[in-house]
């Protein structure tokens, strides 16, 4: 099938990658012109696990094209995906829709024999009423279907869950669209349940999964911090909470809060459409708060380890917001970080993959490292905040022969905590006292 993808981030290069390993023709559109040149010399514009050599492969194929000419790549499209930002409004909370209506608006002239425009950005409910509404208006002859195609890729390893999806939810509301989307993941017809429900519940179903994460995370949080009072093992309590079925292994990993581009901003639009709909979410709403509360705890528990030296310095290990990407937006490292910023000028850091993105954001607040020898150099407490394995198998004993005081707050629970105490580490984990 002929597939156009507008908006080359997260969410559209690797569904455009994937289509194309699929089969389909390709056409990925974005204003910015650099990353177009970019991704049309070949370069990728975003590091994702398994990208390169997929992208390279249907470049060199002709089956996966980029373009800024949004008409060109609309026209005769059986399926047009609006993968665009839908970022946190500049004044109230709510996902800011500009994007996606002037992508609507702009797509819309263009639109040649029968084509389904689908959703893969996260919009909020009625988002495709109004898409249908801008379509029509700016060209009342156009044969076309809005549907809500929800993405469930995680950054990182958005190749993996593109070829390995749990479901797929196909929101429309006419059979033809349902028809046409059916066609296009046909592939995945023996690999995972389809859904085809309602646009409205589409819309829903993502913000109701990432916020129900997003709480989960939260949850297995507050019982970590329960457990470190109570003298309980969350690593035990969490395995023995997730062999109930009903309840799940996954994402009972604690830490220092969620982060990313999609959690924060979610969790905080569908708690403003609950407010909106005369449906407060509570649950949500507290996720919120007290995910925020919790970096600041932990910046003021790094702190606390230097108390008797101020001006001690300190080495972070990890700014993304999780392993295995380089985005460090809404990551819970950089706020942890801006947090002992207030207590201390001597703080050194280090990211594997997101030092670029993190001194964007940091600027000259902090000293940056390249390696975690040179981040822990003379150091007084070393901070691991993202979980790269890198940092699993850190070596102590010369860890220990550089720093200054051997003093290590793992908030990711990536070492051996008898390890580190054999080693002679002054170590604090999440989630049980050693
Ligand atoms: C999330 C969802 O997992 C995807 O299904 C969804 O498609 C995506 O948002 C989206 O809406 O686009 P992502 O933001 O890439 O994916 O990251 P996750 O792997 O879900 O992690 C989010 C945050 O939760 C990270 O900060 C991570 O460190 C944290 N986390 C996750 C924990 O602290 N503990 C866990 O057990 C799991």
């Amino acid at each position: 099938m002929k597939i156009a993808i507008i908006g080359t981030g997260y969410v559209g290069l690797p569904t455009g990658v994937g289509l194309a390993e699929l089969g389909n023709n390709v056409v990925c559109v974005d204003k910015i012109e650099s990353k177009i040149n970019k991704l049309n010399r070949g370069e990728l514009t975003l590091y994702e696990d398994g990208l390169a050599e997929l992208f390279r492969k249907n470049v060199a194929s002709g089956a996966l094209r980029f373009t800024t000419e949004t008409g060109e790549a609309v026209r005769d499209a059986d399926v047009v995906m609006l993968a665009v930002g839908t970022p946190p409004h500049p004044l109230t909370k709510e996902a800011d829709l500009k994007y996606i209506y002037a992508a609507a608006e702009e797509l819309a002239p263009f639109l040649t024999g029968y084509t389904v425009v689908a959703t893969k950005s996260t919009v909020p409910v009625g988002t495709g009423d109004e898409v249908e509404k801008i379509i029509r208006q700016k060209n009342p002859t156009a044969d076309f279907d809005v549907a809500s195609l929800p993405e469930f890729l995680r950054e990182g390893f958005a190749i993996h869950d593109f070829f390995n999806p749990d479901r797929i939810v196909i929101g429309t509301e006419t059979p033809r669209a349902r028809e046409t989307l059916l066609k296009l993941y046909r592939p995945f017809a023996e690999k995972c349940e389809f859904l085809c429900v309602k646009r409205r519940s589409s819309e829903t179903i993502k913000y109701a999964s990432n916020a129900f994460l997003a709480m989960k995370i939260h949850y297995i949080n507050e019982m970590a911090d329960f457990c470190e009072k109570s003298g309980a093992d969350i690593r035990e309590v969490a395995k023995g909470m997730g062999l109930d079925s009903r309840i799940g292994k996954k994402f009972l990993n604690p830490g220092p809060g969620y982060g990313g581009s999609c959690f924060p901003k979610d969790t905080n639009a569908m708690a403003e459409m609950g407010k909106k709909y005369g449906a407060r979410l509570t649950l949500i709403e507290t996720t919120i708060a007290e995910n925020d509360a919790r970096k600041a705890r932990i910046g003021q528990r790094v702190i606390e380890t230097i108390r008797e030296h101020p001006e001690g310095k300190i080495a972070v290990l990890g700014l993304a917001f999780k392993g295995g990407t380089d985005d460090c937006r809404e990551s819970p490292a950089i706020d942890i970080i801006k947090e002992m910023i207030r207590h201390s000028r001597n703080i050194t850091v280090y990211d594997p993959k997101a030092l670029a993105n993190a001194k964007a954001i940091l600027n000259n607040t902090v000293n940056y490292a390249e390696t975690v020898e040179e981040t822990c150099k003379d150091a007084d407490v070393a901070v691991i905040l993202t979980e790269w394995e890198e940092f699993r198998r850190l070596d102590l004993e010369r860890l220990k022969q550089i720093m200054r005081s051997p003093k290590i707050v793992d908030m990711r629970n990536m070492l051996n905590a008898e390890e580190a105490a054999a080693a002679g580490f002054d170590y604090q984990c999440v989630g049980r006292k050693v």
